[in-house]
């Protein structure tokens, strides 16, 4: 598709001043990718010339993991943090997997290693590990089975058991224990973007804006989520505002979320106290085109982890149960 084409579905967010620096690496980009052969798959925090100019699929963790699990392309180029690259590289290990930068880490991944889970293990014998799709292939391998924000507490009921560990996001392990009968043990994980928000910021927000709809990710305080009006993964709340349209709205996550929401519903008014996540914010349209380029930077997992890893990914994906 051409670039002038393209503008139109940012037209509404992205300045046309700004579009000549984005036009010509957008161009190469669909041009490369069809060379290649190459699939981008954008995830919801990516800058609206990424999310919508150049990804072939886009979604939250879970949606981009279903999808890189699917798809044909010989190469995935993963427009989004570490962990979802690596998690598409265990779903599907014949293909090509790029990250176009290695610093697109995470402060919830950082937060726990497997020697951490190990230790959890040994200190709850028998009691199933669920772990966040936020963390390292290594944590993954320790774990019984994974979650996403878009699934934690359909996963932790369908294992039927009376307790749970749930790793690493303290925060989404004491939302979903507000969803379940199950008793979750948390570790002390947080998002360094989901926890900056308060619950005093949520009475603010209402105070200044009359009518507001509050919709926050699960990653936010269980103070935050008890005073909005919806709590849900990335595309949860992309599919609250198609569905339910909000006249004044507000979304209690990363910066471009809102941005790339707000470019398709222009008739909506998008409050916007936003956090940045650095990590996703490394990722940018040159370092995609170079991914595309020169093949930088390939994700590769140690094997022996790599079939462990891919067992609690695969069990969230089929609806294990022990
Ligand atoms: P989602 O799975 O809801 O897209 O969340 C991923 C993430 O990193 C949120 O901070
Ligand atoms: Fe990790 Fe938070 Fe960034 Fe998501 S927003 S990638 S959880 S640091």
């Amino acid at each position: 598709m051409h670039a002038v084409a393209e503008y139109e579905k940012v037209k509404n967010i992205i300045p046309p001043i700004e579009w000549p620096v984005f036009a010509p690496l957008i161009e190469r980009i669909n041009t490369l990718k069809a060379e290649k052969n190459a699939v981008i798959l954008g995830h919801n925090y990516m800058t609206p010339e990424i999310f919508h100019c150049v990804a072939d699929i886009t979604g939250d963790s879970l949606a981009l993991a279903r999808s890189a699990a699917r798809t044909t392309a010989d190469v995935i180029v993963m427009a989004g943090v570490h962990f979802m690259a690596e998690t598409a590289k265990l779903l599907n290990p014949s293909k090509t997997v790029l990250i176009p930068d290695t610093g697109a880490g995470c402060t919830l991944a950082e937060s726990i290693t497997a020697a951490d889970v190990r230790a959890l293990k040994a200190r709850y014998p028998g009691v199933p590990v669920v772990t966040y799709v936020n963390t390292s292939a290594e944590v993954k391998a320790e774990s019984d089975i994974c979650c996403t924000s878009g699934n934690a507490a359909e996963i932790v009921e369908s294992l039927r058991v009376p307790r749970v560990i749930m790793v690493p996001d303290e925060y989404l392990a004491l939302n979903t224990a507000r969803r379940v009968r199950t008793e979750i043990i948390p570790w002390r994980g947080r998002c360094v973007v989901h926890e900056r928000f308060t619950a005093e910021d949520v009475r603010a927000l209402r105070a200044t804006t009359p009518g507001l709809t509050v919709l926050a990710h699960p990653e936010c305080s269980p103070d935050v989520i008890a005073e909005s009006d919806y709590a849900g993964s990335t595309a949860g709340m992309s599919e609250f505002v198609a569905r339910e349209r909000p006249p004044k709205v507000v979304l209690l996550t990363e910066c471009s979320m809102s941005d790339n929401v707000a470019a398709e519903y222009p008739d909506l008014e998008f409050v916007r106290p936003c956090n940045l996540c650095p990590f996703m914010k490394k990722i940018e349209l040159s370092n995609i085109l170079a991914a595309l380029e020169h093949g930088c930077h390939e994700v590769v997992i140690d094997p022996a982890i790599a079939a462990r890893a891919r067992v609690s990914v695969e069990r969230m994906l089929a609806g294990w149960r022990p």
